[in-house]
């Protein structure tokens, strides 16, 4: 299977707004398995189809330790957010081995389309709901550095420019705590 390419903040191609999809069919699960496969070959716990220049309601996900917890959300919507908020240490594949701190809701109730076009419910906590919510931002044209101030925000961006330019970008990838790359 061929590795998806990943956008990089602060590409522009990264502020689309994906279109929901229309029906589930082979196209879509043979999208969603190639995004599964990027993930784990990036070594991220989420992907968004938008980090991927596909502009479709799609993401993947998993938080699990061994790898082996596959979840897709095809279309979703987030049903109702917790007042309580939870801080986490955000990284992201488009934004290789830069991570802030953000609060977040602490639990999500959201709903997704099934691979029989059928509409599900679930909750999430944890970072599993820090997860989803930062996806459904990518899906919505937003990376988790417009949740930071513009100070930190611009510095990330001049520091990421000059690391493409130079062609050591990838070399942020293997920063100890890509754990938390969505
Ligand atoms: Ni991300």
């Amino acid at each position: 299977m061929k590795k998806l390419e990943v956008l990089h903040f602060p590409d522009k191609r990264l502020r689309k707004i994906a279109k929901p999809v229309e029906k589930v069919n082979q196209e879509i699960k043979d999208i969603i398995e190639q995004m599964f496969f990027t993930m784990y070959e990036e070594k991220g716990i989420g992907l968004a189809a938008t980090q991927v220049n596909i502009q479709k309601r799609l993401i993947v996900i998993d938080v699990s330790e061994n790898r082996d917890k596959k979840l897709f959300l095809i279309n979703p919507e987030i049903i109702s957010l917790s007042d309580d908020l939870d801080t986490m240490e955000e990284g992201c594949l488009s934004v290789p081995g830069f991570y802030e701190s953000v609060s977040r809701p602490k639990t999500v109730k959201v709903s997704s389309l099934d691979f029989n076009n059928k509409r599900i419910e679930f909750e999430a906590n944890g970072l599993l709901a820090t997860c989803i919510q930062h996806e459904i931002d990518h899906l919505n044209g937003k990376l988790f550095v417009d949740h930071i101030s513009a100070l930190k925000r611009n510095r990330i961006e001049k520091k990421i420019t000059k690391l493409k330019k130079e062609g050591n970008l990838s070399s942020r990838k293997n920063t100890p705590n890509y754990k938390s790359a969505i």
